[in-house]
C-alpha cells in the first residue's frame, strides 16, 4: 500500500520537487499545495509566511497527508521549526544545497554562488549552514525575486527574463564560480536560461534530488521506478484545482521541468 505524501509550496516551484518525487514513488499518492493567493512568499515578512506554512502543511495533514515535503526553500527557511515542533507528521524541508555544492569540491578554493528569495538570502538558517560547513569566504549570495513572478506567469525563457538574468549575474566575475546553487524550488525553470549565460566551468546544482533521498530515507520508503500513471491531487491555497485549463498548465510546467533536470 502506497503512503499519502503532500508536497507544499508557494506557488508553481515545487512542481520540480513532485516531479523528481514521481520518478522514483511512482506508486504512492501525492497531494500538491500551491500557495497561489499569496505567492511570492519571498518578499513578505516572516509572520506571514509562518502563518501560511501552517494553513497549507494543517491543510495537507487535514486531507491524509502522512508526511509533508515543504518544496520551498523559502518556507523552510522561516517555519520548519515550528511546522515540526507543532505537527505530528514528519515533515521534511528543502535548503539552498549548499552542501551538496561542498560535498562535490575536492578543492578548498572552489567557489559557489547560491541564488534564492530575499527571504532565503537574508535568513539566518542559510548563515548558519554556510558558517557550519566553513564556506563563507567562498559563498556568495544573490537574490534573484523576479524569477518567482516570471515563472508564476509561466514566462521561462523570453527576452525580459534572460536580460534580467543576464544583468544579475554580471554582478559577479563568473569564471571564479564552479557552482551555481539554485536556492528556490522556481527556479529550476530557468535552467536552460541559467546554461546559456553561464560559463560551462559553472555546474548547476539543485535540492530536489537530495529532498526525495531524505523523504525515501526517513519514512523508510522503497523506491520504485515504474512508470505508472501518477496519483495527484492539485490544490491552490485550499481549493481542488478541477478547471481543465489550470491542469494543463501544471502538466506543461512538469513536462518543462522533466526537460530541464537533465541539465546541470
Ligand atoms: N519556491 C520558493 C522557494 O523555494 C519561493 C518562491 C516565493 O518567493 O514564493 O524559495
Amino acid at each position: 500500500m502506497g503512503m499519502k505524501i503532500g508536497i507544499f509550496d508557494s506557488g508553481l516551484g515545487g512542481l520540480s520537487v513532485l516531479n523528481e518525487a514521481l520518478s522514483k514513488l511512482s506508486e504512492h499518492e501525492f497531494l500538491y499545495y500551491a500557495d497561489v493567493k499569496n505567492v511570492p512568499y519571498g518578499q513578505k515578512s516572516r509572520d506571514e509566511i509562518l502563518k501560511f506554512s501552517f494553513d497549507a502543511v494543517k491543510f495537507l495533514i487535514e486531507n491524509g497527508a502522512e508526511a509533508v515535503v515543504v518544496a520551498c526553500n523559502t518556507a523552510t527557511s522561516v517555519a520548519i521549526k515550528e511546522l515540526r515542533a507543532n505537527l505530528s507528521v514528519p515533515i521534511i524541508g528543502m535548503e539552498p544545497a549548499v552542501k551538496k555544492a561542498h560535498d562535490l569540491s575536492c578543492d578548498d578554493a572552489l567557489k559557489t554562488l547560491v541564488i534564492a528569495t530575499p527571504v532565503t538570502v537574508n535568513g539566518a538558517k542559510l548563515k548558519e549552514l554556510i558558517t557550519n560547513l566553513n564556506a563563507k569566504d567562498k559563498t556568495e549570495l544573490l537574490a534573484l525575486p523576479r524569477l518567482v513572478n516570471f515563472a508564476e506567469n509561466s514566462e521561462f525563457d523570453s527576452q525580459s527574463v534572460k536580460s534580467y538574468l543576464k544583468e544579475e549575474l554580471a554582478k559577479f566575475d563568473l569564471s571564479k564560480f564552479d557552482f551555481l546553487v539554485l536556492g528556490c524550488t522556481h527556479f529550476n525553470y530557468f535552467k536552460d536560461s541559467l546554461r546559456e549565460i553561464l560559463p560551462s566551468n559553472v555546474s548547476i546544482i539543485d535540492g530536489n534530488e537530495g529532498t526525495i533521498k531524505r523523504l525515501i530515507s526517513e519514512l523508510g520508503l522503497a523506491v520504485s521506478n515504474a512508470n505508472l500513471t501518477p496519483n495527484v491531487k492539485f490544490f491552490y491555497s485550499g481549493e481542488e484545482v478541477c478547471e481543465q485549463s489550470e491542469l494543463e498548465k501544471i502538466s506543461r510546467n512538469l513536462a518543462r521541468l522533466e526537460k530541464m533536470r537533465a541539465i546541470s
